[in-house]
């Protein structure tokens, strides 16, 4: 039996319907058809492509792949206690798909921008690895006016942040004015722009991801997402 063959019942739950235990009444309730047939039997396997749900094909069948634009005052955690969350704003569904959607890396809740998500782990595993140097471009505004020499020290690969032994790999500094500046890193330290920043006496005080590796945020607006394609 090839791979790409689930139950029915696996299938529900895999892409976040209903539960397994559901099935049964969704199947029985003709909401599923195969190949145009509706079909009751929860053990039968078939390949997603030929599965209607309440008439509509399965969303994301290879898994998801979306491009978010995250406001401000909303967090990455999947867990509840910690405020509004980045997945109250996506559909409903995809928080049920199992595996669920996850961000890959993530932005603080102050900060805004891009934010890529996939439930599928390979994916997260490369773009999170800190082997693979995936560049995040940012832009930043401080509260104080930047010494053009922060270029030459972010570049250098010798900065290091308060607390850690090892330097920032070499990130490249743009100053756009006094106070604004454009970064481009390739790591995923803990709240690592800012901390890069206050290394030189600034505070960030607005921080907005517009690249993530191939990935840019163009004009998707605030809080929508789109589908993300490989450039
Ligand atoms: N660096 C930070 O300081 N915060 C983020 O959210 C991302 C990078």
């Amino acid at each position: 039996m090839p791979d790409s063959l689930l139950r029915l019942d696996q299938l529900l739950s895999r892409f976040g319907f209903c539960s397994r235990s559901e099935a049964r009444h969704w199947l029985r309730a003709g909401r599923v058809t195969v190949d145009g047939q509706s079909v009751a039997d929860p053990s039968r396997r078939v390949a997603v492509a030929t599965v209607r749900v309440d008439g509509a094909p399965v969303e994301f069948p290879g898994g998801i792949l979306a491009l978010f634009h995250k406001p401000a005052a909303v967090v990455c955690s999947h867990d509840e206690g910690e405020g509004r969350r980045v997945y109250d704003l996506l559909p409903e569904r995809w928080s049920r798909r199992n595996p669920p959607v996850q961000s890959v890396g993530r932005l603080d809740k102050d900060a805004t921008g891009l934010l890529v998500l996939t439930d599928i782990g390979d994916w997260i595993h490369r773009w999170t690895s800190p082997r693979h140097h995936v560049p995040k471009l940012y832009e930043v505004t401080v509260d104080a006016d930047l010494d053009p020499a922060c270029v030459e020290r972010f570049a250098s690969g010798t900065l290091r942040l308060d607390g850690e032994s090892a330097p920032c790999l070499p990130a490249r500094l743009e100053i756009l004015s006094a106070r604004e500046a454009r970064i481009e890193i390739t790591e995923g330290r803990y709240h690592q722009v800012k901390r890069m920043f206050a290394s030189q006496g600034a505070h960030v005080v607005r921080l907005h991801r517009t690249r993530f590796g191939p990935f840019e945020l163009g004009a998707l607006a605030e809080g929508e997402w789109c589908p993300g394609f490989f450039p």
